[in-house]
């Protein structure tokens, strides 16, 4: 398959400025040169234009720039469509995780059944009614599954674009307390770090793809790079401690990419302005290799 890389320059939805920095930083730490020397063919990189300020006072009504986030998610939506009409493999650079609403929202357009692994710290599972900090970037699960109450329908295909059946989350280990009673309340298939340091990374994914496998006819990755430990990504918006280590984020893609079933990717949240030395942008590129197929040997 061709790559179609849409990079989205998007931090409003974050908690702190920065994730706007990532999808170019991710260029330059080398992205092109990975994937052609795996002998992928780029058949288009796109730049979605995103706001960098609020044009209108921010909405201080529990959610932090709903509009710009709203608009950014119909022009994600669309390159998403277009790419997967064009037969590539969408790749979504971001930008803060808001930018997964847009990505998921132009998958259901082509996917009657689609399968979402959500590689996290976080669950993303806050409405705008429960959000503690009203930052859009912890909401993208609930709008994608339609608990939100955003405007979406001038997006095509309007939501909710995943089944809570079909969903599965990897890494966690920062929940409000709403998104645990929604995790069990929707019966969401999580493995927390508990669950990882109890049967490991490879059963995990093994188990994973049973829920996501099962009766889908694609699969997404939506990768936050905080879903990493904080020692190995810096450079992410919402640290948390206690993550997914090097080989365990690298050996968990490169079973997933062994299946050849996995039909499109976000990678997110890389935040330039807390990183070390582009370690967290170069740590990207290399996880992006492992989906797309790359080998040790
Ligand atoms: N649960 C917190 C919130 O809703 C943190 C969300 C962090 N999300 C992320 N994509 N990094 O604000
Ligand atoms: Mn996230
Ligand atoms: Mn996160
Ligand atoms: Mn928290």
């Amino acid at each position: 398959h061709d790559v179609a890389i849409i990079k989205v320059p998007f931090g409003l939805g974050g908690a702190r400025g920065g994730a706007e920095l990532g999808p170019d930083e991710l260029i330059t730490a080398g992205l092109k040169r990975e994937i052609a020397s795996l002998g992928l063919n780029v058949s288009k990189e796109i730049r979605v234009d995103c706001p960098s300020e609020s044009v209108a006072p921010i909405e201080r009504n529990r959610v932090k720039y709903l509009s710009e986030v709203s608009q950014v998610s119909e022009r994600v939506c669309n390159e998403v469509s277009g790419a997967i009409a064009g037969g590539s493999f969408p790749l979504v650079l971001g930008g803060d995780h808001s930018v997964a609403i847009g990505s998921l929202a132009g998958l259901s357009a082509h996917y009657s059944n689609l399968g979402v692994i959500w590689f996290d710290a976080h669950a993303d599972l806050n409405t705008e009614e429960r959000s503690l900090s009203g930052n859009m970037h912890g909401m993208s699960v609930a709008a994608a599954l339609g608990h939100s109450a955003f405007n979406l329908s001038h997006i095509p295909g309007a939501g909710p674009f995943v089944d809570p059946s079909n969903l599965v989350y990897i890494g966690l280990r920062d929940l409000d307390v709403y998104e645990k009673e929604q995790i069990r309340a929707l019966g969401i298939k999580s493995f927390t770090m508990h669950d990882i340091d109890r049967i490991g990374i490879q059963q995990v994914v093994e188990q994973a793809l049973a829920v996501v496998g099962e009766g889908t006819d694609g699969i997404h990755i939506s990768f936050d790079m905080d879903c990493l430990d904080p020692r190995e990504a810096p450079g992410v918006g919402t640290p948390v401690p206690g993550g997914l280590n090097y080989r365990e984020a690298h050996f968990a893609l490169e079973l997933l990419a062994s299946t050849n079933r996995v039909t499109s990717m976000d990678l997110v949240e890389v935040n330039p302005l807390f990183d070390q030395n582009r370690h967290t942008a170069r740590l990207g590129v290399e996880l992006i290799a492992s989906m797309l197929g790359k080998r040790i040997l």
